[in-house]
């Protein structure tokens, strides 16, 4: 049985080594990764993020990581999905993108923006954006690295 819930301090050691069996996430990406994962355990409102979990037969296997933007009234962002490689293509990511679309209806805010890469790395993850009802927005050229630009998925919540 699959249950989505929010974070609790007992799901980061699962977490937190399910990211590192995630071969999209360069190594540099899992200090950033945990301490949003951190932040939004201990402290969600002052942090900013706020992070849904699904868990299957009692076992964390991904996760949602969502926030408001400073400044803005009603933009909030989706800053990190994952899914345990070996529980990846069963809905789980697509129902936790709803959960996190849900909770920022609820919380006022009235569209989504997210980030991500335009490596032939990060295809798979821009497909999944797609099929989530994201549409590209923006790219600033080279942000990351020469090459490699940062992209801008957005999504008006209904
Ligand atoms: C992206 C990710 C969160 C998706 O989670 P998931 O549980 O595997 O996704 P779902 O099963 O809910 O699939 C939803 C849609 O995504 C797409 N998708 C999922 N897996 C895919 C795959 N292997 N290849 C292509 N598209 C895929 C499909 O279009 C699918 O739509 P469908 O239901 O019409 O087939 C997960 O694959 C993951 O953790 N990937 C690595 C990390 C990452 O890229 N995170 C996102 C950015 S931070």
């Amino acid at each position: 049985m699959i249950v989505y819930r929010d974070i609790v301090p007992g799901d980061l050691p699962a977490l937190e080594s399910m990211l590192r069996r995630i071969s999209e996430f360069a190594p540099d990406e899992l200090p950033v990764a945990n301490e949003v994962l951190e932040g939004s355990v201990s402290n969600p409102a002052g942090s900013g993020y706020y992070t849904v979990v699904a868990e299957v037969d009692g076992r964390p296997v991904g996760y949602a990581t969502y926030g408001s933007t400073p400044l803005s009234r009603g933009n909030w962002e989706i800053y990190w999905a994952a899914v345990d490689p070996e529980t990846q293509g069963r809905g789980i990511g697509r129902e936790l993108m709803r959960r996190c679309e849900t909770a920022v209806k609820q919380r006022g805010g009235w569209q989504i923006t997210l980030e991500t890469s335009s490596t032939p790395q990060y295809a798979r993850t821009r497909r999944f954006h797609a099929s989530c009802g994201y549409t590209e927005i923006a790219r600033i050229p080279d942000f990351y690295d020469r090459g490699d630009d940062l992209v801008i998925f957005y999504k008006k919540l209904g």
